[in-house]
């Protein structure tokens, strides 16, 4: 399949699309309308045709599109028709809970280490994973390819963490520190920041805003 140049807004919305079709493939469906994937999404019929038409060629006609064909192309595009080497920084709270979630793994994010600076935490183990101590990270992302690192430590230890993985070869950073770590590393390393609280903003934005409607309703 030829990729053509995506959208970010397109890509944004593949992860969606990629869950509903792999719980489709769990219920039996070989194939699906954009109307029957648009009742399910609750996303316009066209909407789906357009961002599936971006990789050209999946959907035909009375047909529908084939859900493991069409599922096995995102998960290309998304790149994860291949295992990626993971660690995470940091073994508090939300660094535990992540290595705990055994999910990744079956995406096909392998977690190959945990790292802190807490002596407590040297050798502890979560999920048969034991932790490091920071010191042996240089080394380790040598002789591991580590593709990811996961940053859950606290915010002002960020960027300078952030520099020795990327002094050492790491070129994707999953971050959920509170800081934009995107401005503080090279153009070619790449940043997913993540915070949950925007994502509650909005649903406070949208509670507010349903609360105010009610108000003139009743
Ligand atoms: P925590 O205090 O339980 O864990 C932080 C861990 O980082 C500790 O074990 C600490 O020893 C370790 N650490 C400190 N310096 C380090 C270094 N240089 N290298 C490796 N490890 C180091 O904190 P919690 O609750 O797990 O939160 C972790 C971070 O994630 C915080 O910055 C917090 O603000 C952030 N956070 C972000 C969220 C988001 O949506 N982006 C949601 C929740 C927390």
């Amino acid at each position: 399949m030829e990729e053509k140049d995506i959208s970010r807004a397109v890509i944004k919305r593949l992860p969606r699309y990629y869950r509903y079709l792999g719980e489709l493939m769990d219920d039996g469906v070989e194939r699906i309308s954009s109307n029957e994937l648009s009742g399910r999404m609750k996303v316009t019929a066209s909407q789906i045709r357009q961002d599936l038409n971006n990789f050209g060629g999946f959907g035909q006609q009375g047909y529908g599109y084939n859900v493991k064909y069409l599922h096995s192309e995102i998960a290309k595009i998304l790149g994860l028709d291949k295992s990626h080497n993971m660690i995470i920084l940091g073994a508090g709270n939300l660094g535990q809970a992540l290595a705990n979630y055994t999910q990744f793994e079956k995406q096909g994010f392998k977690l190959i280490g945990i790292f802190d600076i807490n002596p407590v935490l040297k050798g502890v183990s979560v999920r048969g994973i034991e932790i490091r101590m920071v010191d042996e990270l240089p080394d380790f992302i040598k002789k591991h390819q580590v593709e990811i690192a996961t940053l859950t430590l606290p915010k002002s230890k960020a960027v300078e963490m952030a520099k020795v993985l990327v002094d050492n070869g790491v070129k994707a950073i999953w971050n959920f520190a509170h800081t934009d770590l995107n401005l503080s590393v090279p153009s070619d390393v790449i940043v997913e920041n993540v915070h949950l609280s925007e994502s509650l903003m909005r649903l406070s934005y949208n509670l507010s805003r349903y609360e105010k409607d009610h108000k003139k309703e009743s």
